[in-house]
Protein backbone atom coordinates (compact mmCIF):
# COMPACT_ATOMS: atom_id res chain seq x y z
CA UNK A 1 0.00 0.00 0.00
CA UNK A 2 0.95 3.40 -0.87
CA UNK A 3 2.43 5.88 1.69
CA UNK A 4 -0.69 8.79 2.16
CA UNK A 5 1.49 11.06 3.40
CA UNK A 6 5.41 11.58 5.48
CA UNK A 7 4.16 12.11 8.58
CA UNK A 8 2.25 8.85 8.01
CA UNK A 9 5.95 7.22 6.80
CA UNK A 10 7.12 9.24 10.54
CA UNK A 11 4.61 7.07 11.82
CA UNK A 12 5.97 3.74 10.40
CA UNK A 13 9.79 4.93 11.50
CA UNK A 14 7.92 5.14 15.05
CA UNK A 15 6.79 1.57 14.81
CA UNK A 16 9.85 0.10 13.08
CA UNK A 17 12.19 1.81 16.12
CA UNK A 18 9.44 1.67 18.92
CA UNK A 19 10.85 4.65 20.94
CA UNK A 20 11.26 7.78 18.64
CA UNK A 21 11.49 10.87 19.24
CA UNK A 22 9.76 12.30 16.53
CA UNK A 23 6.32 14.23 16.55
CA UNK A 24 5.67 13.76 13.21
CA UNK A 25 9.04 13.23 11.11
CA UNK A 26 12.43 11.99 12.44
CA UNK A 27 13.40 14.60 14.78
CA UNK A 28 16.64 15.55 14.82
CA UNK A 29 19.20 17.07 17.49
CA UNK A 30 22.21 17.95 17.83
CA UNK A 31 24.46 16.44 21.11
CA UNK A 32 27.37 18.60 19.94
CA UNK A 33 27.69 21.49 18.06
CA UNK A 34 29.25 19.13 15.37
CA UNK A 35 27.83 16.17 16.12
CA UNK A 36 24.31 14.91 14.29
CA UNK A 37 22.10 12.88 16.54
CA UNK A 38 19.16 11.24 15.68
CA UNK A 39 17.43 10.91 18.69
CA UNK A 40 16.03 7.24 18.27
CA UNK A 41 16.73 3.98 20.63
CA UNK A 42 15.53 0.76 19.57
CA UNK A 43 14.03 -1.18 22.54
CA UNK A 44 12.12 -3.42 20.73
CA UNK A 45 14.47 -6.38 19.75
CA UNK A 46 11.73 -8.26 17.63
CA UNK A 47 12.12 -5.39 15.43
CA UNK A 48 14.86 -5.58 13.65
CA UNK A 49 15.40 -3.55 10.71
CA UNK A 50 15.96 -6.79 8.58
CA UNK A 51 11.33 -7.14 8.60
CA UNK A 52 11.22 -2.79 8.18
CA UNK A 53 11.46 -3.29 4.38
CA UNK A 54 8.67 -5.57 4.65
CA UNK A 55 6.52 -2.79 7.25
CA UNK A 56 7.20 0.26 5.27
CA UNK A 57 3.94 -0.98 3.08
CA UNK A 58 1.56 -1.24 5.92
CA UNK A 59 -1.35 0.57 6.56
CA UNK A 60 -0.95 3.06 9.35
CA UNK A 61 -2.19 1.89 12.67
CA UNK A 62 -1.18 3.54 15.81
CA UNK A 63 2.17 2.89 17.19
CA UNK A 64 2.26 -0.26 19.72
CA UNK A 65 5.00 1.58 21.15
CA UNK A 66 5.26 4.71 23.28
CA UNK A 67 6.86 7.88 21.43
CA UNK A 68 8.68 10.13 23.51
CA UNK A 69 8.34 13.70 22.56
CA UNK A 70 11.60 14.69 23.92
CA UNK A 71 14.57 15.88 21.65
CA UNK A 72 17.31 16.09 24.91
CA UNK A 73 20.56 15.37 24.09
CA UNK A 74 21.01 13.05 26.89
CA UNK A 75 18.71 10.70 24.31
CA UNK A 76 22.29 10.77 22.51
CA UNK A 77 24.12 9.22 25.37
CA UNK A 78 24.41 6.17 26.54
CA UNK A 79 24.67 4.65 23.04
CA UNK A 80 26.96 2.57 21.78
CA UNK A 81 28.80 3.42 18.26
CA UNK A 82 26.60 0.62 16.81
CA UNK A 83 23.51 1.36 18.32
CA UNK A 84 23.71 5.03 17.08
CA UNK A 85 25.07 3.75 13.68
CA UNK A 86 21.90 1.40 13.59
CA UNK A 87 19.71 4.58 14.53
CA UNK A 88 20.95 6.43 11.72
CA UNK A 89 20.65 3.73 9.43
CA UNK A 90 17.31 3.56 9.66
CA UNK A 91 16.04 6.77 9.24
CA UNK A 92 18.40 7.24 6.33
CA UNK A 93 16.74 4.10 4.85
CA UNK A 94 13.74 4.78 6.21
CA UNK A 95 14.05 8.46 4.10
CA UNK A 96 15.34 7.02 0.84
CA UNK A 97 12.22 4.41 0.42
CA UNK A 98 10.07 7.16 0.88
CA UNK A 99 7.81 6.34 -1.93
CA UNK A 100 7.99 7.78 -5.11
CA UNK A 101 4.61 10.19 -5.15
CA UNK A 102 5.96 11.76 -1.45
CA UNK A 103 9.67 12.38 -3.21
CA UNK A 104 8.35 13.63 -6.48
CA UNK A 105 6.20 16.03 -4.52
CA UNK A 106 6.73 19.81 -5.69
CA UNK A 107 5.07 23.15 -5.58
CA UNK A 108 5.32 24.04 -8.77
CA UNK A 109 7.99 26.01 -10.39
CA UNK A 110 6.13 28.80 -12.19
CA UNK A 111 6.80 28.94 -15.89
CA UNK A 112 10.19 31.99 -16.00
CA UNK A 113 11.25 30.68 -12.23
CA UNK A 114 13.89 28.48 -11.23
CA UNK A 115 14.07 24.96 -9.40
CA UNK A 116 16.77 24.97 -6.61
CA UNK A 117 16.98 20.96 -6.96
CA UNK A 118 20.29 19.60 -7.63
CA UNK A 119 22.08 23.51 -7.53
CA UNK A 120 25.07 24.90 -6.47
CA UNK A 121 24.72 28.23 -6.15
CA UNK A 122 26.51 31.58 -5.05
CA UNK A 123 25.22 33.30 -2.40
CA UNK A 124 23.72 36.88 -1.79
CA UNK A 125 26.83 38.71 -0.56
CA UNK A 126 26.57 42.68 0.06
CA UNK A 127 29.53 44.15 -1.38
CA UNK A 128 30.48 40.67 -2.90
CA UNK A 129 27.76 39.72 -5.08
CA UNK A 130 27.79 42.94 -7.45
CA UNK A 131 27.43 41.81 -10.89
CA UNK A 132 30.92 41.61 -11.68
CA UNK A 133 31.36 38.69 -8.95
CA UNK A 134 28.15 36.92 -10.47
CA UNK A 135 29.24 37.42 -13.22
CA UNK A 136 32.80 35.47 -12.44
CA UNK A 137 30.89 32.56 -10.35
CA UNK A 138 28.94 31.89 -13.17
CA UNK A 139 31.77 31.61 -15.85
CA UNK A 140 32.76 28.67 -13.29
CA UNK A 141 29.82 27.22 -13.73
CA UNK A 142 27.70 28.55 -10.31
CA UNK A 143 24.42 26.87 -11.44
CA UNK A 144 22.20 30.10 -10.12
CA UNK A 145 24.00 33.19 -8.04
CA UNK A 146 22.10 35.34 -6.04
CA UNK A 147 22.59 39.23 -5.98
CA UNK A 148 23.07 40.95 -2.74
CA UNK A 149 20.27 42.28 -0.26
CA UNK A 150 18.67 45.39 -1.19
CA UNK A 151 16.54 46.95 1.05
CA UNK A 152 12.89 47.86 -0.11
CA UNK A 153 12.81 51.18 0.41
CA UNK A 154 15.98 51.62 -1.78
CA UNK A 155 14.36 50.10 -4.68
CA UNK A 156 11.29 51.99 -4.17
CA UNK A 157 11.08 54.78 -5.84
CA UNK A 158 14.37 53.84 -8.57
CA UNK A 159 14.01 54.16 -12.12
CA UNK A 160 14.43 51.46 -14.11
CA UNK A 161 16.78 51.70 -17.36
CA UNK A 162 18.91 49.83 -20.35
CA UNK A 163 22.51 51.35 -19.92
CA UNK A 164 22.94 52.00 -23.72
CA UNK A 165 26.48 50.92 -23.59
CA UNK A 166 26.82 47.90 -21.45
CA UNK A 167 23.27 46.93 -22.38
CA UNK A 168 22.89 46.19 -18.71
CA UNK A 169 19.46 46.92 -16.34
CA UNK A 170 20.18 49.42 -13.60
CA UNK A 171 17.91 50.29 -10.98
CA UNK A 172 18.71 54.03 -10.81
CA UNK A 173 17.98 56.98 -8.49
CA UNK A 174 18.50 60.87 -8.39
CA UNK A 175 21.88 61.18 -6.08
CA UNK A 176 22.04 62.96 -2.88
CA UNK A 177 22.53 67.03 -3.15
CA UNK A 178 25.91 66.73 -1.81
CA UNK A 179 26.66 64.26 -4.77
CA UNK A 180 25.13 66.15 -7.33
CA UNK A 181 27.32 68.66 -6.94
CA UNK A 182 30.20 66.37 -7.28
CA UNK A 183 28.76 66.08 -10.90
CA UNK A 184 27.35 62.52 -10.77
CA UNK A 185 24.27 62.05 -12.49
CA UNK A 186 22.40 59.10 -10.80
CA UNK A 187 23.16 55.93 -8.37
CA UNK A 188 22.80 52.72 -9.40
CA UNK A 189 20.82 50.83 -6.59
CA UNK A 190 20.75 47.33 -8.54
CA UNK A 191 22.09 46.23 -12.12
CA UNK A 192 21.70 43.23 -13.69
CA UNK A 193 23.10 41.43 -17.04
CA UNK A 194 19.60 40.36 -18.30
CA UNK A 195 22.02 38.00 -21.27
CA UNK A 196 24.07 36.69 -19.23
CA UNK A 197 21.89 36.20 -16.09
CA UNK A 198 18.92 35.23 -17.88
CA UNK A 199 17.11 32.89 -15.90
CA UNK A 200 19.91 32.15 -13.08
CA UNK A 201 19.63 35.37 -11.01
CA UNK A 202 17.36 35.31 -7.97
CA UNK A 203 16.95 39.03 -6.57
CA UNK A 204 17.27 39.39 -2.74
CA UNK A 205 15.34 41.53 -0.56
CA UNK A 206 15.69 43.01 3.00
CA UNK A 207 12.07 44.11 4.09
CA UNK A 208 10.00 43.69 7.19
CA UNK A 209 6.49 44.92 5.68
CA UNK A 210 4.21 43.02 2.98
CA UNK A 211 3.33 45.83 0.83
CA UNK A 212 6.85 47.40 0.61
CA UNK A 213 8.31 43.75 -0.18
CA UNK A 214 5.58 43.94 -2.93
CA UNK A 215 6.07 47.11 -4.28
CA UNK A 216 9.87 46.22 -4.51
CA UNK A 217 9.56 43.55 -6.20
CA UNK A 218 7.32 44.50 -8.41
CA UNK A 219 9.91 46.63 -9.76
CA UNK A 220 12.27 44.24 -10.58
CA UNK A 221 10.55 40.44 -10.96
CA UNK A 222 10.67 40.71 -14.87
CA UNK A 223 13.95 40.76 -15.01
CA UNK A 224 15.14 38.08 -12.35
CA UNK A 225 14.22 34.17 -12.08
CA UNK A 226 13.21 34.57 -8.73
CA UNK A 227 12.79 36.85 -5.19
CA UNK A 228 14.17 35.76 -1.91
CA UNK A 229 13.69 37.33 1.20
CA UNK A 230 16.21 37.74 3.81
CA UNK A 231 15.56 36.53 7.30
CA UNK A 232 18.71 35.78 8.26
CA UNK A 233 20.98 38.59 8.29
CA UNK A 234 22.05 39.03 12.01
CA UNK A 235 22.98 42.72 12.25
CA UNK A 236 21.79 45.60 14.57
CA UNK A 237 20.87 48.01 11.07
CA UNK A 238 18.49 45.46 9.24
CA UNK A 239 17.28 44.00 12.81
CA UNK A 240 16.53 47.37 14.00
CA UNK A 241 14.32 47.80 10.89
CA UNK A 242 12.38 44.41 11.73
CA UNK A 243 14.48 42.82 8.96
CA UNK A 244 16.46 40.12 8.62
CA UNK A 245 17.17 37.66 11.55
CA UNK A 246 14.41 39.60 13.15
CA UNK A 247 11.73 38.12 10.99
CA UNK A 248 12.89 35.11 12.62
CA UNK A 249 11.17 36.60 16.08
CA UNK A 250 8.05 37.89 14.06
CA UNK A 251 7.15 34.43 12.26
CA UNK A 252 3.25 36.05 11.60
CA UNK A 253 5.12 39.00 9.71
CA UNK A 254 7.62 36.68 7.87
CA UNK A 255 4.83 34.62 6.63
CA UNK A 256 2.71 37.94 5.71
CA UNK A 257 5.76 38.89 3.24
CA UNK A 258 5.96 35.55 2.09
CA UNK A 259 1.99 35.04 1.34
CA UNK A 260 1.71 38.94 -0.01
CA UNK A 261 4.64 37.74 -2.62
CA UNK A 262 3.30 34.33 -3.89
CA UNK A 263 -0.20 35.39 -4.40
CA UNK A 264 0.91 38.47 -6.33
CA UNK A 265 4.52 38.07 -7.90
CA UNK A 266 3.82 34.32 -9.02
CA UNK A 267 0.29 35.14 -11.23
CA UNK A 268 1.79 38.16 -12.43
CA UNK A 269 5.78 37.26 -13.60
CA UNK A 270 5.57 33.45 -13.22
CA UNK A 271 8.56 33.38 -11.22
CA UNK A 272 8.99 31.87 -7.45
CA UNK A 273 9.66 33.20 -4.60
CA UNK A 274 12.11 31.63 -1.47
CA UNK A 275 13.35 32.89 2.02
CA UNK A 276 16.83 32.36 3.72
CA UNK A 277 16.56 31.70 7.45
CA UNK A 278 18.93 31.16 10.02
CA UNK A 279 18.92 27.70 12.65
CA UNK A 280 16.93 28.98 15.88
CA UNK A 281 17.66 28.15 19.04
CA UNK A 282 15.92 25.00 19.51
CA UNK A 283 14.88 21.77 16.69
CA UNK A 284 11.74 22.35 17.97
CA UNK A 285 11.04 26.00 17.10
CA UNK A 286 13.01 25.95 13.71
CA UNK A 287 10.90 22.54 12.73
CA UNK A 288 7.96 25.11 14.15
CA UNK A 289 8.73 27.72 12.17
CA UNK A 290 10.04 25.99 8.91
CA UNK A 291 6.57 24.03 9.09
CA UNK A 292 5.06 27.67 8.50
CA UNK A 293 7.20 29.05 6.33
CA UNK A 294 6.91 25.92 3.89
CA UNK A 295 3.15 26.44 3.72
CA UNK A 296 3.33 29.85 2.33
CA UNK A 297 3.64 29.24 -1.47
CA UNK A 298 7.05 29.61 -1.38
CA UNK A 299 9.13 27.18 -4.19
CA UNK A 300 12.43 27.46 -1.95
CA UNK A 301 14.29 27.73 1.41
CA UNK A 302 17.45 28.52 2.22
CA UNK A 303 18.61 27.11 5.52
CA UNK A 304 22.02 29.00 6.71
CA UNK A 305 23.72 26.17 9.52
CA UNK A 306 24.47 28.80 11.97
CA UNK A 307 22.17 30.44 14.51
CA UNK A 308 21.57 34.47 14.72
CA UNK A 309 23.85 34.91 17.67
CA UNK A 310 26.84 33.08 15.87
CA UNK A 311 30.06 34.43 14.04
CA UNK A 312 30.94 33.73 10.50
CA UNK A 313 33.89 31.78 11.56
CA UNK A 314 31.86 29.22 14.00
CA UNK A 315 31.33 26.27 12.34
CA UNK A 316 28.23 25.73 10.79
CA UNK A 317 26.16 23.00 12.29
CA UNK A 318 24.00 20.42 10.81
CA UNK A 319 22.42 19.07 13.59
CA UNK A 320 18.90 20.16 12.59
CA UNK A 321 19.71 20.22 8.76
CA UNK A 322 18.25 16.44 8.16
CA UNK A 323 14.75 17.49 10.09
CA UNK A 324 14.88 20.61 7.64
CA UNK A 325 15.65 18.87 4.87
CA UNK A 326 12.50 16.21 5.54
CA UNK A 327 9.55 19.06 6.19
CA UNK A 328 10.57 20.61 3.09
CA UNK A 329 10.64 17.33 1.34
CA UNK A 330 7.14 16.85 2.87
CA UNK A 331 5.77 19.94 1.42
CA UNK A 332 7.53 20.05 -2.02
CA UNK A 333 9.83 22.76 -1.29
CA UNK A 334 13.38 22.89 -2.28
CA UNK A 335 15.73 23.21 0.59
CA UNK A 336 19.01 24.53 -0.30
CA UNK A 337 22.12 24.58 2.72
CA UNK A 338 24.43 26.95 3.35
CA UNK A 339 27.34 27.23 5.82
CA UNK A 340 30.92 26.25 5.40
CA UNK A 341 30.21 24.60 2.12
CA UNK A 342 33.85 24.13 0.75
CA UNK A 343 32.53 23.45 -3.33
CA UNK A 344 30.69 21.92 -5.19
CA UNK A 345 31.98 18.47 -4.25
CA UNK A 346 31.11 19.33 -1.01
CA UNK A 347 27.86 20.42 -1.70
CA UNK A 348 27.09 17.43 -3.46
CA UNK A 349 28.42 15.06 -0.62
CA UNK A 350 26.18 17.35 2.16
CA UNK A 351 22.82 16.84 -0.26
CA UNK A 352 23.72 13.21 -0.39
CA UNK A 353 24.41 12.90 3.22
CA UNK A 354 21.40 15.53 4.94
CA UNK A 355 18.69 14.94 2.18
CA UNK A 356 19.04 18.41 1.26
CA UNK A 357 18.21 19.52 -2.55
CA UNK A 358 20.59 22.11 -3.32
CA UNK A 359 23.97 23.81 -1.38
CA UNK A 360 24.99 27.27 -1.50
CA UNK A 361 28.16 29.05 -1.02
CA UNK A 362 29.09 32.35 0.29
CA UNK A 363 33.10 33.04 1.39
CA UNK A 364 34.77 30.04 -0.31
CA UNK A 365 33.26 31.43 -3.61
CA UNK A 366 33.83 34.95 -2.50
CA UNK A 367 38.27 34.26 -2.54
CA UNK A 368 38.11 31.55 -5.68
CA UNK A 369 35.39 31.22 -7.59
CA UNK A 370 37.16 27.52 -9.17
CA UNK A 371 34.54 26.20 -5.95
CA UNK A 372 31.79 26.43 -8.97
CA UNK A 373 33.75 23.91 -10.94
CA UNK A 374 32.58 20.42 -12.27
CA UNK A 375 34.76 17.50 -11.43
CA UNK A 376 37.69 17.30 -14.39
CA UNK A 377 37.72 21.10 -14.92
CA UNK A 378 40.58 22.20 -15.06
CA UNK A 379 41.07 25.37 -12.05
CA UNK A 380 42.56 28.69 -12.72
CA UNK A 381 44.94 30.78 -11.12
CA UNK A 382 44.10 33.77 -8.82
CA UNK A 383 46.00 35.77 -11.26
CA UNK A 384 43.39 34.70 -13.91
CA UNK A 385 40.29 34.85 -12.07
CA UNK A 386 41.81 38.33 -10.94
CA UNK A 387 42.03 39.65 -14.66
CA UNK A 388 38.65 38.08 -15.56
CA UNK A 389 37.38 39.77 -12.26
CA UNK A 390 38.30 43.62 -13.07
CA UNK A 391 37.51 42.70 -17.41
CA UNK A 392 33.79 41.74 -15.92
CA UNK A 393 33.66 44.93 -13.87
CA UNK A 394 35.00 47.54 -16.89
CA UNK A 395 32.25 45.37 -18.59
CA UNK A 396 29.44 46.41 -16.58
CA UNK A 397 31.11 49.76 -15.69
CA UNK A 398 30.75 48.87 -12.00
CA UNK A 399 31.95 50.89 -9.19
CA UNK A 400 35.39 51.62 -8.88
CA UNK A 401 35.17 51.25 -4.59
CA UNK A 402 33.76 47.75 -5.23
CA UNK A 403 35.56 46.66 -7.96
CA UNK A 404 38.57 47.16 -5.57
CA UNK A 405 36.78 45.43 -2.83
CA UNK A 406 35.98 41.96 -4.50
CA UNK A 407 39.58 41.83 -5.67
CA UNK A 408 40.79 42.28 -2.51
CA UNK A 409 39.13 39.05 -1.44
CA UNK A 410 41.08 37.11 -4.53
CA UNK A 411 44.35 38.84 -4.01
CA UNK A 412 46.08 36.77 -1.73
CA UNK A 413 47.19 38.86 0.99
CA UNK A 414 51.02 38.07 0.52
CA UNK A 415 51.39 39.13 -2.80
CA UNK A 416 53.28 41.80 -3.13
CA UNK A 417 50.56 43.31 -5.74
CA UNK A 418 47.76 43.10 -2.99
CA UNK A 419 49.17 46.18 -1.09
CA UNK A 420 50.10 48.13 -4.31
CA UNK A 421 46.66 47.63 -5.61
CA UNK A 422 44.90 48.44 -2.05
CA UNK A 423 46.91 51.71 -2.03
CA UNK A 424 47.12 52.82 -5.41
CA UNK A 425 44.54 51.76 -8.21
CA UNK A 426 42.00 54.83 -7.87
CA UNK A 427 40.59 54.37 -11.21
CA UNK A 428 40.70 51.40 -13.77
CA UNK A 429 43.89 52.93 -15.76
CA UNK A 430 46.13 52.83 -11.94
CA UNK A 431 44.25 49.20 -11.41
CA UNK A 432 44.86 47.22 -14.78
CA UNK A 433 48.68 49.00 -14.39
CA UNK A 434 49.45 48.13 -11.08
CA UNK A 435 48.41 44.09 -11.56
CA UNK A 436 50.10 44.16 -14.84
CA UNK A 437 47.00 43.71 -16.99
CA UNK A 438 48.23 46.19 -19.05
CA UNK A 439 46.33 44.45 -22.61
CA UNK A 440 42.73 45.81 -20.88
CA UNK A 441 44.37 49.27 -20.98
CA UNK A 442 42.41 50.71 -23.53
CA UNK A 443 39.20 49.44 -21.86
CA UNK A 444 40.54 51.16 -18.85
CA UNK A 445 40.53 54.70 -20.09
CA UNK A 446 36.89 54.31 -21.82
CA UNK A 447 35.78 53.29 -18.40
CA UNK A 448 37.57 55.93 -16.71
CA UNK A 449 35.92 58.37 -18.78
CA UNK A 450 32.26 57.07 -18.09
CA UNK A 451 32.82 56.64 -14.74
CA UNK A 452 34.70 59.85 -14.43
CA UNK A 453 37.60 58.88 -12.86
CA UNK A 454 41.23 59.06 -12.46
CA UNK A 455 42.15 62.50 -15.10
CA UNK A 456 38.04 62.21 -15.55
CA UNK A 457 37.25 63.15 -12.37
CA UNK A 458 35.49 66.45 -12.23
CA UNK A 459 36.82 69.04 -10.24
CA UNK A 460 36.33 69.83 -6.89
CA UNK A 461 34.50 73.01 -5.81
CA UNK A 462 35.05 76.37 -4.24
CA UNK A 463 37.53 77.17 -1.25
CA UNK A 464 40.22 77.60 -3.86
CA UNK A 465 40.87 74.25 -4.66
CA UNK A 466 40.33 75.11 -8.26
CA UNK A 467 41.60 72.36 -10.87
CA UNK A 468 42.05 69.70 -7.77
CA UNK A 469 40.48 66.14 -8.82
CA UNK A 470 37.84 64.70 -6.98
CA UNK A 471 39.18 62.22 -5.50
CA UNK A 472 37.25 58.99 -5.60
CA UNK A 473 37.87 58.33 -1.60
CA UNK A 474 36.53 61.40 -0.42
CA UNK A 475 34.50 62.08 2.60
CA UNK A 476 31.37 60.55 1.17
CA UNK A 477 33.05 58.33 -0.21
CA UNK A 478 34.53 56.92 2.77
CA UNK A 479 31.33 57.11 4.93
CA UNK A 480 29.55 54.69 2.32
CA UNK A 481 32.64 52.58 2.67
CA UNK A 482 32.05 51.81 6.16
CA UNK A 483 28.23 51.32 6.04
CA UNK A 484 28.91 48.83 2.79
CA UNK A 485 30.93 46.78 4.90
CA UNK A 486 28.44 45.86 7.44
CA UNK A 487 27.44 41.84 6.04
CA UNK A 488 23.69 42.30 4.62
CA UNK A 489 23.60 46.51 4.36
CA UNK A 490 22.44 47.88 1.06
CA UNK A 491 20.02 50.63 1.81
CA UNK A 492 21.86 53.20 0.25
CA UNK A 493 24.22 51.98 -2.26
CA UNK A 494 25.40 54.88 -4.11
CA UNK A 495 26.84 54.45 -7.94
CA UNK A 496 28.12 57.28 -9.71
CA UNK A 497 27.59 56.76 -13.50
CA UNK A 498 27.89 59.57 -15.66
CA UNK A 499 26.55 59.33 -19.09
CA UNK A 500 29.56 60.86 -21.17
CA UNK A 501 28.64 59.72 -24.93
CA UNK A 502 25.09 58.86 -24.90
CA UNK A 503 22.46 60.44 -23.16
CA UNK A 504 19.80 59.27 -20.71
CA UNK A 505 17.03 59.92 -22.71
CA UNK A 506 18.27 56.25 -23.97
CA UNK A 507 16.54 55.24 -20.85
CA UNK A 508 13.28 53.12 -20.26
CA UNK A 509 13.02 53.87 -17.21
CA UNK A 510 9.42 54.93 -15.62
CA UNK A 511 7.67 53.53 -18.33
CA UNK A 512 8.84 49.94 -18.49
CA UNK A 513 9.00 50.44 -14.46
CA UNK A 514 5.88 50.70 -13.99
CA UNK A 515 4.74 47.75 -16.71
CA UNK A 516 6.96 45.66 -14.43
C1 LIG B 1 30.50 39.83 2.58
C2 LIG B 1 29.23 39.13 2.93
C3 LIG B 1 28.02 39.70 2.65
C4 LIG B 1 26.83 39.03 2.94
N1 LIG B 1 25.64 39.58 2.57
C5 LIG B 1 24.49 38.86 2.71
C6 LIG B 1 23.27 39.33 2.16
O1 LIG B 1 23.19 40.36 1.51
N2 LIG B 1 22.16 38.55 2.35
C7 LIG B 1 22.19 37.37 3.03
O2 LIG B 1 21.16 36.71 3.16
N3 LIG B 1 23.36 36.90 3.54
C8 LIG B 1 24.49 37.61 3.38
N4 LIG B 1 25.68 37.10 3.83
C9 LIG B 1 25.67 35.77 4.45
C10 LIG B 1 25.96 34.69 3.39
O3 LIG B 1 25.01 34.69 2.36
C11 LIG B 1 26.02 33.29 3.99
O4 LIG B 1 24.78 33.01 4.56
C12 LIG B 1 27.09 33.17 5.08
O5 LIG B 1 28.28 33.80 4.71
C13 LIG B 1 27.37 31.70 5.38
O6 LIG B 1 27.87 31.04 4.24
P1 LIG B 1 29.43 30.61 4.15
O7 LIG B 1 29.71 29.81 5.37
O8 LIG B 1 29.55 29.87 2.85
O9 LIG B 1 30.21 31.89 4.17
C14 LIG B 1 26.86 37.77 3.55
C15 LIG B 1 28.10 37.19 3.87
C16 LIG B 1 29.26 37.86 3.55
C17 LIG B 1 30.57 37.19 3.87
Amino acid sequence: MAFRSLSHHSRILSRLLPTVSVPAVARVTAAAPTTTTFAIRTSNPLRTMASTAAEVAMPPTEPDVTIQETTSPANAVGRTPEEAAAAENAVKWCISSLPKDVLARRVPIPPNGVDYRGKIVLAPMVRSGELPARLLALKYGADLVWGPETVDHSLIGTTRRTNPRTSCIEWTRPPSQAHNKAGYDENVIFRLDPTREKGKLVFQIGTSDPDRALAAARLVAGDVAGIDVNAGCPKPFSTSGGMGAALLQTPDKLVAILENLTRHIIPEFGIGISVKIRLLETPEKTEALVRRLVGTGITGLTIHCRTTPMRPRERAIRGQLRMIGYICREAGVACVVNGDVADRRDGYKLMEEFRVDGAMIATAAEKNPNVFLKEGEEKTTWEQYARELVRFAMEVENKMSNTKFTLSQIVPGREPVYKTMCAQGKSYEELVKVMGFEEMMEMARRTDEVLRLGGWAPKKEGKGKKGQQQQVKGKNEKKRKSEDEVDGAKEVKKEKVVVVAEPVAQQDGPALAQAA
